[in-house]
């Protein structure tokens, strides 16, 4: 069969499985969706909280959501309830081409929300990308054949500027970044700037900041304050007006495999996703 024909039945099984979950797209609709990487070199800053729930968050406000894991660490994916090590196909098997984009997606248990998961294997990918032709492109040149099917489109990367963070930022329209309110925020920042200007000269022109996320906000403390107040003062770009503070709640859900809206719908953590996405989906209409 050729790539074309073996495309058009992919789709066909694909649309099926939609109708079959009574979802309203067909081929002629095509969104015009915007796909947001969340980066962040700084480990353990709430990029996978963040990709999780304001995922979930945007499909509680009926958006049709594609959530992609880039990170080998599968955060995303066990945050989703998936079982990592059950995985047949992955991001890892996808970018090295041994299977399509359609076949690396899974439902999750939550309709109009789909994710490409990852796990350990996506590790050694970095390696194995380097003798590629296009490698900081391979995830785009995927990406471009369903990005018209979902309204958002999810990255989470991993805690470095690596070959997948580089693939995900030249698939992204925008780069969001969430910032941990403590002491070495600032710490590395300008150096992910400089990555995406990098990025943006070289490799995807499109791309732009989407903004700056704080997370893990205390209330309780001054540092948090003067986190915020020092970034809002060093930092040329857009900054959401919801800030996430820390809340147990957020840390809970990912072992019980639900993202917080469904987890503890009440929390301040829920209230404060429901609120980014809200931001979100206004900077898309404005
Ligand atoms: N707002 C929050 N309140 C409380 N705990 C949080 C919050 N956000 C994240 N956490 C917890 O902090 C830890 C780090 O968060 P998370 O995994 O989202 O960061 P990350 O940037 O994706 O990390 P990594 O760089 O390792 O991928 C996790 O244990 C998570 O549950
Ligand atoms: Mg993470």
């Amino acid at each position: 069969m050729s790539r074309m024909a073996i495309l058009i039945a992919e789709t066909e099984g694909f649309y099926s499985n939609y109708f079959a979950h009574g979802y309203n797209i067909a081929g002629k609709d095509k969104i015009m969706g915007r796909i947001i990487a969340i980066a962040n070199q700084k480990g353990g800053v709430g990029k996978t909280t963040t990709a999780i729930n304001l995922s979930a968050c945007l499909v509680e406000k009926g958006k049709k959501v594609l959530t992609i894991d880039m990170d080998p660490q599968g955060n995303t994916t066990s945050g989703f309830g998936l079982e990592k090590t059950e995985l047949k196909k992955t991001v890892y098997e996808l970018m090295l081409g041994e299977c399509t984009i359609r076949e690396s997606m899974v439902q999750t248990e939550i309709d109009n929300l789909l994710l490409i998961p990852s796990n350990v294997n996506l590790a050694g990918a970095e390696i194995e990308l380097l003798d590629m032709d296009d490698k900081e492109y391979i995830l785009k040149n995927e990406v471009d054949y369903i990005k018209e099917d979902f309204e958002f489109i999810i990255i989470d990367c991993p805690p470095s500027l690596n070959m997948l963070t580089i693939n995900a930022m030249t698939t992204a329209d925008t780069i969001l970044v969430p910032i941990q309110c403590e002491y070495y925020a600032l710490e590395g920042l300008s150096q992910l700037i400089h990555t995406i200007n990098l990025v943006q000269t070289r490799l995807n022109p499109n791309l732009q900041m989407e903004g700056v996320v704080f997370t893990m906000y205390d209330a309780r403390t001054n540092l948090s304050l003067q986190v915020v107040e020092d970034v809002k003062n060093n930092l040329n770009t857009n900054i959401y007006k919801t800030i996430i503070p820390r809340n147990i709640r957020l840390a809970e859900a990912p072992s019980h495999g639900l993202p917080i809206n469904l987890y503890d719908a009440k929390s301040a953590g829920a209230e404060s996703y429901r609120l980014l996405a809200n931001e979100v989906i206004e900077r898309e209409e404005k």
